[in-house]
Protein backbone atom coordinates (compact mmCIF):
# COMPACT_ATOMS: atom_id res chain seq x y z
CA UNK A 1 0.00 0.00 0.00
CA UNK A 2 3.43 2.05 0.08
CA UNK A 3 2.88 5.22 -2.58
CA UNK A 4 5.85 6.58 -4.20
CA UNK A 5 8.11 8.25 -1.88
CA UNK A 6 7.88 11.81 -3.55
CA UNK A 7 10.98 13.74 -4.73
CA UNK A 8 10.74 17.68 -5.45
CA UNK A 9 13.91 18.36 -8.34
CA UNK A 10 15.09 21.75 -8.35
CA UNK A 11 17.32 22.55 -11.25
CA UNK A 12 18.14 25.66 -13.48
CA UNK A 13 19.21 23.60 -16.29
CA UNK A 14 16.12 22.47 -18.28
CA UNK A 15 18.08 19.26 -19.98
CA UNK A 16 19.29 18.08 -16.74
CA UNK A 17 16.17 18.27 -15.04
CA UNK A 18 14.29 16.24 -17.42
CA UNK A 19 17.00 13.43 -17.77
CA UNK A 20 17.40 13.55 -13.82
CA UNK A 21 13.52 13.39 -13.27
CA UNK A 22 13.00 10.44 -15.85
CA UNK A 23 15.82 8.64 -14.31
CA UNK A 24 14.25 9.55 -10.67
CA UNK A 25 10.50 7.74 -11.73
CA UNK A 26 11.95 5.10 -13.87
CA UNK A 27 13.66 4.18 -10.40
CA UNK A 28 10.39 4.32 -8.61
CA UNK A 29 9.65 7.54 -7.23
CA UNK A 30 7.30 10.19 -8.05
CA UNK A 31 8.83 13.25 -9.24
CA UNK A 32 8.09 17.15 -8.99
CA UNK A 33 10.28 18.96 -11.61
CA UNK A 34 10.99 23.01 -10.63
CA UNK A 35 13.29 25.33 -13.03
CA UNK A 36 13.97 27.75 -9.63
CA UNK A 37 13.85 27.86 -6.11
CA UNK A 38 10.56 30.21 -6.00
CA UNK A 39 8.30 27.21 -7.90
CA UNK A 40 9.91 25.29 -4.98
CA UNK A 41 9.35 26.99 -2.30
CA UNK A 42 5.47 27.60 -3.98
CA UNK A 43 5.65 23.43 -3.92
CA UNK A 44 6.20 23.91 -0.03
CA UNK A 45 3.68 25.94 0.92
CA UNK A 46 1.31 24.06 -0.71
CA UNK A 47 2.37 20.86 1.45
CA UNK A 48 4.70 18.88 -0.09
CA UNK A 49 5.88 16.29 1.75
CA UNK A 50 8.96 14.41 0.35
CA UNK A 51 12.46 14.73 -0.41
CA UNK A 52 13.81 17.76 -1.96
CA UNK A 53 16.88 17.81 -4.25
CA UNK A 54 18.24 20.86 -5.15
CA UNK A 55 21.45 22.42 -7.36
CA UNK A 56 23.37 24.77 -5.42
CA UNK A 57 24.22 27.20 -8.09
CA UNK A 58 20.71 28.97 -9.87
CA UNK A 59 20.24 32.19 -10.84
CA UNK A 60 17.99 34.31 -8.44
CA UNK A 61 17.44 32.24 -5.56
CA UNK A 62 20.36 29.57 -5.04
CA UNK A 63 20.40 25.91 -3.30
CA UNK A 64 21.46 27.30 -0.48
CA UNK A 65 18.91 30.10 0.42
CA UNK A 66 16.08 27.63 -0.77
CA UNK A 67 17.29 25.45 2.18
CA UNK A 68 17.05 27.59 5.17
CA UNK A 69 13.82 28.72 3.98
CA UNK A 70 12.62 25.33 3.45
CA UNK A 71 13.68 24.48 6.89
CA UNK A 72 11.56 27.75 8.43
CA UNK A 73 8.59 25.77 6.39
CA UNK A 74 8.95 22.34 6.94
CA UNK A 75 11.81 21.37 9.22
CA UNK A 76 11.03 17.71 8.81
CA UNK A 77 12.07 17.65 5.07
CA UNK A 78 14.89 16.17 4.18
CA UNK A 79 17.11 18.56 1.54
CA UNK A 80 19.78 17.06 -0.75
CA UNK A 81 22.42 19.61 -2.37
CA UNK A 82 24.31 19.04 -5.56
CA UNK A 83 27.38 20.53 -5.19
CA UNK A 84 30.43 21.41 -7.45
CA UNK A 85 33.00 19.15 -7.78
CA UNK A 86 35.37 19.79 -4.74
CA UNK A 87 33.46 22.58 -3.46
CA UNK A 88 34.09 21.20 -0.06
CA UNK A 89 33.07 25.19 2.17
CA UNK A 90 29.95 25.09 0.26
CA UNK A 91 29.12 21.17 1.32
CA UNK A 92 30.35 22.08 4.90
CA UNK A 93 28.11 25.05 4.90
CA UNK A 94 25.47 23.06 3.86
CA UNK A 95 25.19 20.73 6.50
CA UNK A 96 25.35 22.99 9.22
CA UNK A 97 22.54 25.07 7.23
CA UNK A 98 20.74 21.51 7.93
CA UNK A 99 20.84 19.87 4.52
CA UNK A 100 20.42 16.09 4.99
CA UNK A 101 23.41 15.66 2.62
CA UNK A 102 25.24 16.89 0.22
CA UNK A 103 26.27 15.09 -3.21
CA UNK A 104 29.00 16.33 -5.85
CA UNK A 105 28.52 16.40 -9.83
CA UNK A 106 29.05 14.48 -11.60
CA UNK A 107 27.14 12.20 -9.26
CA UNK A 108 26.44 8.42 -9.45
CA UNK A 109 22.86 7.51 -10.10
CA UNK A 110 22.65 4.73 -7.87
CA UNK A 111 24.42 6.57 -4.84
CA UNK A 112 21.64 9.46 -5.65
CA UNK A 113 18.74 6.78 -5.33
CA UNK A 114 20.05 4.87 -2.22
CA UNK A 115 20.58 8.56 -0.63
CA UNK A 116 16.57 9.55 -1.71
CA UNK A 117 15.73 6.10 -0.05
CA UNK A 118 17.27 6.89 3.19
CA UNK A 119 16.18 9.99 3.45
CA UNK A 120 12.46 9.37 2.83
CA UNK A 121 12.55 6.50 5.32
CA UNK A 122 13.81 9.11 8.16
CA UNK A 123 11.00 11.51 6.85
CA UNK A 124 8.68 8.50 7.47
CA UNK A 125 9.89 7.75 10.60
CA UNK A 126 9.37 11.61 12.14
CA UNK A 127 5.86 12.00 11.01
CA UNK A 128 5.12 8.91 12.06
CA UNK A 129 6.26 9.70 15.66
CA UNK A 130 5.20 13.14 15.12
CA UNK A 131 1.76 12.07 14.51
CA UNK A 132 1.72 9.78 17.55
CA UNK A 133 2.85 12.22 20.16
CA UNK A 134 0.21 15.00 18.55
CA UNK A 135 -2.69 12.65 19.28
CA UNK A 136 -1.23 11.92 22.21
CA UNK A 137 -0.87 15.70 23.08
CA UNK A 138 -4.28 16.22 21.64
CA UNK A 139 -5.78 13.94 23.92
CA UNK A 140 -7.97 15.65 27.22
CA UNK A 141 -10.66 14.57 30.01
CA UNK A 142 -11.00 10.79 29.95
CA UNK A 143 -9.47 10.46 26.68
CA UNK A 144 -6.04 11.43 28.49
CA UNK A 145 -6.12 8.84 30.81
CA UNK A 146 -7.91 5.60 29.57
CA UNK A 147 -6.19 6.24 26.09
CA UNK A 148 -6.37 4.56 22.67
CA UNK A 149 -8.36 5.37 19.51
CA UNK A 150 -9.60 1.50 18.91
CA UNK A 151 -12.86 1.36 18.64
CA UNK A 152 -13.37 -1.32 21.68
CA UNK A 153 -11.49 1.66 24.20
CA UNK A 154 -13.72 4.47 22.58
CA UNK A 155 -16.79 2.19 23.85
CA UNK A 156 -15.44 1.89 27.60
CA UNK A 157 -15.15 5.25 27.51
CA UNK A 158 -18.38 5.86 26.40
CA UNK A 159 -20.10 3.50 28.76
CA UNK A 160 -17.80 4.48 32.19
CA UNK A 161 -19.23 8.48 31.05
CA UNK A 162 -22.62 6.71 31.27
CA UNK A 163 -21.77 4.82 34.12
CA UNK A 164 -20.65 6.95 36.08
CA UNK A 165 -23.04 9.23 37.68
CA UNK A 166 -25.52 6.24 38.28
CA UNK A 167 -24.63 4.48 41.56
CA UNK A 168 -25.36 1.01 40.55
CA UNK A 169 -22.65 -1.53 41.14
CA UNK A 170 -20.31 -2.36 37.74
CA UNK A 171 -18.42 -5.36 37.30
CA UNK A 172 -15.41 -4.93 35.12
CA UNK A 173 -14.25 -8.13 33.70
CA UNK A 174 -11.20 -7.98 31.36
CA UNK A 175 -7.44 -10.20 31.09
CA UNK A 176 -4.78 -9.23 33.88
CA UNK A 177 -3.27 -5.93 33.42
CA UNK A 178 -5.74 -4.72 30.70
CA UNK A 179 -6.86 -2.09 32.64
CA UNK A 180 -9.57 -2.97 35.31
CA UNK A 181 -8.60 -1.11 37.78
CA UNK A 182 -8.00 2.15 35.49
CA UNK A 183 -11.63 2.08 34.58
CA UNK A 184 -12.39 2.01 38.11
CA UNK A 185 -10.81 5.04 38.92
CA UNK A 186 -12.06 6.41 35.89
CA UNK A 187 -15.97 5.26 36.77
CA UNK A 188 -15.15 7.47 40.51
CA UNK A 189 -13.28 10.13 39.54
CA UNK A 190 -16.43 11.18 36.40
CA UNK A 191 -18.80 10.65 39.10
CA UNK A 192 -20.41 12.60 41.34
CA UNK A 193 -18.47 10.89 44.42
CA UNK A 194 -15.64 12.00 42.77
CA UNK A 195 -14.38 13.79 45.96
CA UNK A 196 -15.42 11.03 48.58
CA UNK A 197 -12.75 8.15 48.90
CA UNK A 198 -11.83 5.45 46.44
CA UNK A 199 -11.19 2.25 48.27
CA UNK A 200 -9.45 -0.76 46.96
CA UNK A 201 -9.31 -4.30 48.32
CA UNK A 202 -7.58 -6.97 46.58
CA UNK A 203 -9.70 -10.01 47.19
CA UNK A 204 -6.60 -12.04 46.12
CA UNK A 205 -4.21 -11.11 48.16
CA UNK A 206 -5.67 -11.17 51.57
CA UNK A 207 -5.56 -14.18 54.33
CA UNK A 208 -8.68 -15.74 54.72
CA UNK A 209 -8.47 -15.52 58.48
CA UNK A 210 -8.17 -11.57 58.12
CA UNK A 211 -10.87 -10.88 55.40
CA UNK A 212 -13.63 -10.60 57.09
CA UNK A 213 -12.09 -7.49 59.79
CA UNK A 214 -10.82 -5.77 56.85
CA UNK A 215 -13.79 -5.78 54.90
CA UNK A 216 -15.84 -5.01 58.16
CA UNK A 217 -13.85 -3.73 60.71
CA UNK A 218 -13.46 -4.91 64.36
CA UNK A 219 -14.10 -3.84 67.84
CA UNK A 220 -10.89 -4.23 70.63
CA UNK A 221 -10.98 -7.86 71.69
CA UNK A 222 -13.35 -9.04 69.08
CA UNK A 223 -10.94 -12.16 68.47
CA UNK A 224 -7.54 -12.81 69.30
CA UNK A 225 -5.28 -9.88 67.99
CA UNK A 226 -7.37 -7.10 67.79
CA UNK A 227 -6.30 -5.11 69.96
CA UNK A 228 -7.43 -1.67 69.06
CA UNK A 229 -10.97 -0.79 67.34
CA UNK A 230 -10.35 -1.29 63.65
CA UNK A 231 -12.83 0.70 60.81
CA UNK A 232 -13.18 -1.66 58.15
CA UNK A 233 -12.78 -1.35 53.96
CA UNK A 234 -16.24 -0.72 53.18
CA UNK A 235 -16.86 2.00 56.15
CA UNK A 236 -13.68 3.62 54.58
CA UNK A 237 -15.75 3.49 51.28
CA UNK A 238 -18.34 5.47 53.07
CA UNK A 239 -19.41 8.17 50.32
CA UNK A 240 -17.27 7.05 48.14
CA UNK A 241 -16.54 3.43 45.75
CA UNK A 242 -15.10 0.18 47.18
CA UNK A 243 -13.61 -1.59 44.55
CA UNK A 244 -13.59 -5.20 45.07
CA UNK A 245 -10.60 -6.10 43.07
CA UNK A 246 -10.33 -10.06 41.75
CA UNK A 247 -13.29 -10.99 43.79
CA UNK A 248 -13.50 -14.08 42.18
CA UNK A 249 -11.46 -14.85 45.25
CA UNK A 250 -13.39 -13.74 47.83
CA UNK A 251 -14.00 -16.85 50.36
CA UNK A 252 -17.61 -17.95 50.20
CA UNK A 253 -18.98 -17.58 53.92
CA UNK A 254 -18.01 -13.61 53.05
CA UNK A 255 -19.87 -13.57 50.13
CA UNK A 256 -22.96 -14.03 51.75
CA UNK A 257 -21.94 -11.50 54.11
CA UNK A 258 -20.81 -9.14 52.02
CA UNK A 259 -24.48 -9.63 50.00
CA UNK A 260 -26.24 -8.90 52.77
CA UNK A 261 -24.36 -5.51 53.68
CA UNK A 262 -25.17 -4.79 49.85
CA UNK A 263 -28.97 -5.06 50.01
CA UNK A 264 -29.43 -3.46 53.28
CA UNK A 265 -26.91 -0.74 53.19
CA UNK A 266 -25.68 -1.53 56.71
CA UNK A 267 -22.67 -3.29 58.14
CA UNK A 268 -21.67 -4.07 61.96
CA UNK A 269 -18.09 -4.30 62.89
CA UNK A 270 -16.96 -7.41 64.24
CA UNK A 271 -17.58 -7.72 67.93
CA UNK A 272 -20.31 -5.25 67.91
CA UNK A 273 -23.52 -4.88 67.13
CA UNK A 274 -23.87 -1.24 66.34
CA UNK A 275 -25.87 -0.95 62.61
CA UNK A 276 -23.56 1.75 60.65
CA UNK A 277 -25.36 3.03 58.10
CA UNK A 278 -23.35 3.03 54.37
CA UNK A 279 -23.52 4.76 51.14
CA UNK A 280 -21.53 3.23 48.79
CA UNK A 281 -20.72 2.53 45.48
CA UNK A 282 -19.42 -0.96 44.50
CA UNK A 283 -17.28 -1.57 41.72
CA UNK A 284 -15.47 -5.13 41.01
CA UNK A 285 -13.44 -6.72 38.45
CA UNK A 286 -12.62 -10.05 37.88
CA UNK A 287 -10.46 -11.94 35.39
CA UNK A 288 -12.74 -14.91 35.38
CA UNK A 289 -16.50 -15.47 34.15
CA UNK A 290 -18.09 -15.55 37.58
CA UNK A 291 -21.29 -16.68 36.30
CA UNK A 292 -19.40 -19.77 35.08
CA UNK A 293 -17.13 -19.86 38.32
CA UNK A 294 -18.68 -22.56 40.07
CA UNK A 295 -17.63 -21.16 43.31
CA UNK A 296 -18.98 -17.56 43.31
CA UNK A 297 -22.25 -17.07 44.52
CA UNK A 298 -24.42 -16.28 41.89
CA UNK A 299 -27.12 -13.96 44.24
CA UNK A 300 -24.23 -12.13 44.67
CA UNK A 301 -22.65 -12.52 41.20
CA UNK A 302 -26.20 -10.53 40.30
CA UNK A 303 -25.61 -7.71 42.66
CA UNK A 304 -22.51 -6.97 41.73
CA UNK A 305 -22.93 -7.07 37.91
CA UNK A 306 -25.97 -4.43 37.60
CA UNK A 307 -23.78 -2.96 34.76
CA UNK A 308 -20.82 -4.73 33.52
CA UNK A 309 -17.72 -3.37 31.51
CA UNK A 310 -15.85 -5.82 29.21
CA UNK A 311 -12.38 -4.77 28.42
CA UNK A 312 -10.41 -6.59 25.50
CA UNK A 313 -7.27 -7.73 26.07
CA UNK A 314 -4.39 -5.73 23.87
CA UNK A 315 -4.29 -8.37 21.19
CA UNK A 316 -7.58 -7.11 20.21
CA UNK A 317 -6.79 -3.77 19.99
CA UNK A 318 -3.64 -3.75 17.96
CA UNK A 319 -4.10 0.08 16.62
CA UNK A 320 -3.71 1.58 20.34
CA UNK A 321 -0.42 -0.06 20.53
CA UNK A 322 2.23 2.43 19.27
CA UNK A 323 0.28 4.85 20.98
CA UNK A 324 0.36 3.44 24.30
CA UNK A 325 3.88 2.49 23.47
CA UNK A 326 4.85 5.52 22.55
CA UNK A 327 2.93 7.10 26.01
CA UNK A 328 4.72 5.47 28.22
CA UNK A 329 8.15 5.79 26.45
CA UNK A 330 8.02 9.05 27.05
CA UNK A 331 6.72 8.68 30.47
CA UNK A 332 9.95 7.11 31.38
CA UNK A 333 12.36 8.77 29.74
CA UNK A 334 10.92 11.83 31.85
CA UNK A 335 10.94 9.60 34.84
CA UNK A 336 14.38 8.24 34.17
CA UNK A 337 15.86 11.93 32.74
CA UNK A 338 16.82 9.49 29.58
CA UNK A 339 16.37 10.87 26.01
CA UNK A 340 13.08 10.26 23.95
CA UNK A 341 13.77 7.47 21.20
CA UNK A 342 12.29 7.49 18.45
CA UNK A 343 10.59 4.15 16.78
CA UNK A 344 11.29 2.58 13.64
CA UNK A 345 8.23 1.46 11.48
CA UNK A 346 10.03 -1.87 11.89
CA UNK A 347 9.88 -2.15 15.71
CA UNK A 348 6.07 -0.82 15.21
CA UNK A 349 5.59 -3.85 13.13
CA UNK A 350 7.01 -6.39 16.17
CA UNK A 351 5.21 -4.74 18.56
CA UNK A 352 1.41 -4.44 17.16
CA UNK A 353 2.28 -8.43 15.64
CA UNK A 354 3.27 -9.44 19.42
CA UNK A 355 0.40 -10.85 21.96
CA UNK A 356 1.18 -9.66 24.84
CA UNK A 357 -0.12 -11.54 26.97
CA UNK A 358 0.89 -9.24 30.28
CA UNK A 359 -1.76 -7.03 28.16
CA UNK A 360 -0.98 -2.63 28.82
CA UNK A 361 1.30 -4.03 31.97
CA UNK A 362 3.59 -5.79 30.10
CA UNK A 363 3.36 -2.72 27.11
CA UNK A 364 4.56 -0.32 30.08
CA UNK A 365 7.67 -2.72 31.08
CA UNK A 366 8.43 -2.88 28.11
CA UNK A 367 8.31 0.17 26.69
CA UNK A 368 10.36 1.69 29.86
CA UNK A 369 13.20 -1.07 29.64
CA UNK A 370 12.81 0.28 26.23
CA UNK A 371 13.94 3.88 27.33
CA UNK A 372 16.95 2.22 30.12
CA UNK A 373 18.51 -0.57 27.84
CA UNK A 374 20.37 1.59 25.44
CA UNK A 375 21.34 -1.44 23.41
CA UNK A 376 18.65 -3.40 23.49
CA UNK A 377 16.39 -3.90 20.54
CA UNK A 378 12.78 -4.03 20.64
CA UNK A 379 12.80 -7.77 19.69
CA UNK A 380 15.34 -8.77 22.21
CA UNK A 381 12.86 -6.77 25.12
CA UNK A 382 9.72 -8.68 23.57
CA UNK A 383 11.31 -11.96 23.86
CA UNK A 384 12.71 -11.41 27.38
CA UNK A 385 9.57 -11.42 28.00
CA UNK A 386 8.66 -14.51 26.35
CA UNK A 387 8.18 -18.39 27.13
CA UNK A 388 10.91 -20.52 27.77
CA UNK A 389 10.78 -21.67 23.77
CA UNK A 390 11.62 -18.44 22.96
CA UNK A 391 14.57 -17.43 25.78
CA UNK A 392 15.48 -20.52 24.24
CA UNK A 393 15.66 -19.35 20.55
CA UNK A 394 17.12 -16.14 22.02
CA UNK A 395 19.91 -17.71 23.68
CA UNK A 396 20.98 -20.00 20.13
CA UNK A 397 20.82 -16.50 18.41
CA UNK A 398 23.18 -14.71 20.35
CA UNK A 399 25.47 -17.91 20.25
CA UNK A 400 27.52 -17.81 17.11
CA UNK A 401 25.12 -18.53 13.96
CA UNK A 402 24.86 -18.13 10.58
CA UNK A 403 22.78 -15.84 9.12
CA UNK A 404 20.86 -18.45 7.33
CA UNK A 405 20.98 -19.95 10.85
CA UNK A 406 19.37 -16.88 12.56
CA UNK A 407 16.64 -16.54 9.92
CA UNK A 408 15.46 -19.77 10.22
CA UNK A 409 15.21 -18.90 14.27
CA UNK A 410 13.24 -16.04 13.23
CA UNK A 411 10.86 -17.49 10.91
CA UNK A 412 10.07 -20.13 13.16
CA UNK A 413 9.40 -17.92 15.77
CA UNK A 414 6.88 -16.04 13.47
CA UNK A 415 5.45 -18.95 12.37
CA UNK A 416 5.24 -19.97 15.92
CA UNK A 417 4.01 -16.55 17.33
CA UNK A 418 1.03 -17.01 14.43
CA UNK A 419 0.02 -20.02 15.36
CA UNK A 420 -0.55 -19.29 19.03
CA UNK A 421 -2.67 -16.01 18.02
CA UNK A 422 -5.22 -17.77 15.74
CA UNK A 423 -5.26 -21.25 17.68
CA UNK A 424 -4.08 -23.37 14.79
CA UNK A 425 -6.37 -21.56 12.70
CA UNK A 426 -4.30 -22.51 8.92
CA UNK A 427 -5.85 -19.78 7.04
CA UNK A 428 -5.60 -16.97 9.57
CA UNK A 429 -2.30 -17.97 9.58
CA UNK A 430 -1.81 -17.61 5.78
CA UNK A 431 -3.27 -14.25 6.05
CA UNK A 432 -0.94 -12.86 8.42
CA UNK A 433 1.87 -14.50 7.19
CA UNK A 434 0.70 -13.82 3.56
CA UNK A 435 1.99 -17.43 2.55
CA UNK A 436 0.26 -20.04 0.14
CA UNK A 437 -0.90 -22.99 2.02
CA UNK A 438 1.60 -25.43 0.90
CA UNK A 439 4.54 -23.11 1.74
CA UNK A 440 3.21 -22.70 5.30
CA UNK A 441 2.81 -26.49 5.34
CA UNK A 442 6.28 -27.22 4.43
CA UNK A 443 7.79 -24.22 6.67
CA UNK A 444 5.78 -26.05 9.48
CA UNK A 445 7.26 -29.53 8.64
CA UNK A 446 10.57 -28.22 8.29
CA UNK A 447 10.51 -27.08 12.24
CA UNK A 448 8.16 -29.64 13.75
CA UNK A 449 5.43 -27.30 14.27
CA UNK A 450 2.02 -28.83 14.45
CA UNK A 451 -1.54 -27.10 14.16
CA UNK A 452 -3.10 -29.43 16.93
CA UNK A 453 -0.30 -28.22 19.59
CA UNK A 454 -2.22 -24.91 19.03
CA UNK A 455 -6.07 -25.63 18.90
CA UNK A 456 -8.35 -24.20 21.90
CA UNK A 457 -7.57 -26.62 24.67
N1 LIG B 1 -6.03 2.50 28.12
C1 LIG B 1 -5.00 2.80 28.94
N2 LIG B 1 -4.35 3.97 28.80
C2 LIG B 1 -3.30 4.26 29.60
N3 LIG B 1 -2.83 3.45 30.57
C3 LIG B 1 -3.45 2.27 30.74
C4 LIG B 1 -4.57 1.89 29.95
N4 LIG B 1 -4.99 0.69 30.37
C5 LIG B 1 -4.17 0.33 31.38
N5 LIG B 1 -3.25 1.26 31.61
C6 LIG B 1 -2.16 1.19 32.60
O1 LIG B 1 -1.67 -0.15 32.57
C7 LIG B 1 -1.36 -0.62 33.86
C8 LIG B 1 -2.21 -1.83 34.19
O2 LIG B 1 -3.57 -1.45 34.32
P1 LIG B 1 -4.50 -1.90 35.55
O3 LIG B 1 -3.71 -2.04 36.80
O4 LIG B 1 -5.68 -1.02 35.57
O5 LIG B 1 -4.88 -3.36 35.00
P2 LIG B 1 -5.73 -4.49 35.69
O6 LIG B 1 -6.64 -5.02 34.64
O7 LIG B 1 -6.34 -3.99 36.95
O8 LIG B 1 -4.60 -5.57 36.00
P3 LIG B 1 -4.68 -6.87 36.99
O9 LIG B 1 -5.63 -7.82 36.36
O10 LIG B 1 -3.30 -7.39 36.97
O11 LIG B 1 -5.13 -6.35 38.32
C9 LIG B 1 -1.60 0.55 34.79
O12 LIG B 1 -0.37 1.23 34.93
C10 LIG B 1 -2.60 1.41 34.04
O13 LIG B 1 -2.52 2.76 34.42
MG1 LIG C 1 -5.89 -4.68 38.89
Amino acid sequence: MNTAPKVLLVDDEEQVLKANSQWLELSGFSVICCNTAHEAINQLQQGFMGVVISDVKMPGMDGLTLLEQAKQLNGNLPIILITGHGDVSMAVEALQKGAYDFIEKPFDPDRLKERIQRAHEQLELKIKNQQLRQQLAEQSGISAKLLGESKAIQLVREEILSLANFNTPVLIHGETGCGKELVAQCLHEYSQRANKPFVALNCGAIPEALFESELFGHEAGAFSGAQKQRKGKLEHADGGVVFLDEVESMPSHLQVKLLRALQSGEIERLGSNRIINLDIRVISATKVSLKDAGEFRQDLYYRLNVSEINLSPLRERQTDIPLLFTHFADLAAEQYQRPVKTLAPSDIDLLMAYAWPGNIRELRNIATRYILARDKSIIDLIDADNSKEIEEADRILESVLSLSQKLNQYERQLLHKALEKYQGNISQVMAELDLPRRTLNQKMQKYGLNRLDYLEK
